[in-house]
């Protein structure tokens, strides 16, 4: 064979190694791998370690009930965490409904238990369900958190014990209060 001979089995060669690597880039490049959400197959032990694993930080992160402290509340000091309430609701027996409902004999009432009170959608689609002590609790603690999209604008109280002063006091309020839990 000639030295153009050559050349062009040379030229042939590095043509098809440059076709070849321009192929992958181009191919990498249009092809964009997406990560799987979860694993196609799910093995059970392996699905249920992630899920007690994810279940855990929640538990953890859960409100304290104030059901324990109850007994022992101080009443006296929860009427004191009450004013935080007065500017929106009353709380004795027959009071009006203000920027939020009257709250008389609230334990064991119904959610959304003040007829003629505009409640939001959330706090309405709940009637039907009473408002025990931890139900009160969680609300108190976060309302938005508790029923997100609520009109009672309140951030909180974060602290268990004035939960449970204030729940302990506002179940006096009420012609036979509920018995405690
Ligand atoms: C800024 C005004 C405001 C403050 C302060 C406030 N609330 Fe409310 N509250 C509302 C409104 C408005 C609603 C009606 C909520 C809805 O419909 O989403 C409501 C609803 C409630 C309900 C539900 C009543 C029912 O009939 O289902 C309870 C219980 C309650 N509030 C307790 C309290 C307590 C206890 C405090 C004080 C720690 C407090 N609120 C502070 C405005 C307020």
């Amino acid at each position: 064979m000639s030295m153009m001979e050559w050349n062009k089995v040379f030229a042939a060669v590095l043509l098809a190694g440059i076709v070849f690597m321009s192929t992958m880039i181009l191919g990498e490049k249009m092809v964009t791998p997406k990560p799987l959400a979860q694993n196609v197959v799910r093995v059970e032990g392996a699905a249920q370690a992630t899920e007690t694993a994810a279940a855990a930080p929640a538990a953890e992160a859960a409100l304290e009930p104030v059901g324990p402290l109850l007994a022992s509340a101080d009443v006296a000091a929860g009427q004191v965490v009450a004013r935080r309430c007065t500017s929106c609701h009353t709380f004795e027996k027959g009071g009006a409904n203000r920027v939020g409902p009257n709250l008389w004999d609230i334990i064991g009432s119904d959610h959304a238990h003040a007829p003629g009170f505009a409640y939001s959608p959330v706090i309405a689609g709940m009637k039907g369900n009473p408002w025990d002590y931890e139900e009160l609790n969680k609300f108190i603690a976060n309302p938005r958190a508790y029923a997100p999209g609520t009109k009672m604008v309140f951030a909180g109280i974060s602290r268990v014990q004035e939960r449970a002063n204030l729940i302990a006091w506002m179940r006096t309020l009420a012609d036979t209060p509920k018995p405690l839990p």
